[in-house]
């Protein structure tokens, strides 16, 4: 896969990164749909896809990894571009883990024309839960960014649960 990489300046932050080329994403109805379905826990999917990849851009930055720069944000942000609440019991939602990177870029190739590279990056960002890796670094950043965001945002939840339980014990 052919592209321009280079290293992300560290003078510049990953939220100045994701406006300046995300300006049609943020502003789309895609979003709000995003912003009103949650991911994991008490997090939203945009909350979620802002995290991953903010996440993204700083590991890039920190490491001096020669990206695509435009890609990694694009790819990144859209990556649970699916649009739905998976939580809601549906056929349709069926074997979500699965399906919905391919739903997701789907969507995004329809709303927003995303390049081969990004829709690599999207098809491919839930191995091994799926069976092909990543075939780019673009690829495996977002593949690295999201675990370890979806590891924080389920641990956060799981431990708001045990709070809750723990306060409604003391006050029964
Ligand atoms: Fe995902
Ligand atoms: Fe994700």
């Amino acid at each position: 896969m052919k592209s321009t990489r280079r290293p992300i300046s560290r003078q510049v932050t990953a939220t100045q990164l994701i406006e300046r080329h995300c300006a049609d994403i943020l502003s789309s109805p895609g979003m709000d749909v995003e912003r009103r379905c949650i991911q994991h826990g008490t997090t939203s999917i945009f909350a979620h896809s802002w995290a991953v990849t903010i996440r993204a851009i700083e590991f890039a930055q920190d490491h001096q990894i020669p990206v695509n720069e435009r890609s990694l944000v694009r790819g990144t942000l859209l990556h649970d571009y699916f649009l739905y609440d998976w939580h809601v019991p549906d056929p349709s939602h069926r074997l979500h883990g699965y399906r919905h990177p391919g739903f997701a870029c789907k969507n995004a190739v329809r709303d927003f024309g995303i390049s081969p590279l990004e829709q690599s990056m999207v098809r491919h960002h839930m191995w091994p839960l799926t069976p092909t890796p990543p075939t780019c670094r673009e690829g495996w950043i977002l593949c690295l960014a999201d675990k370890q965001v979806a590891t924080r945002e389920t641990a956060a939840g799981f431990a708001r649960k045990l709070r809750l339980r723990q306060e409604d014990r003391a006050n029964a």
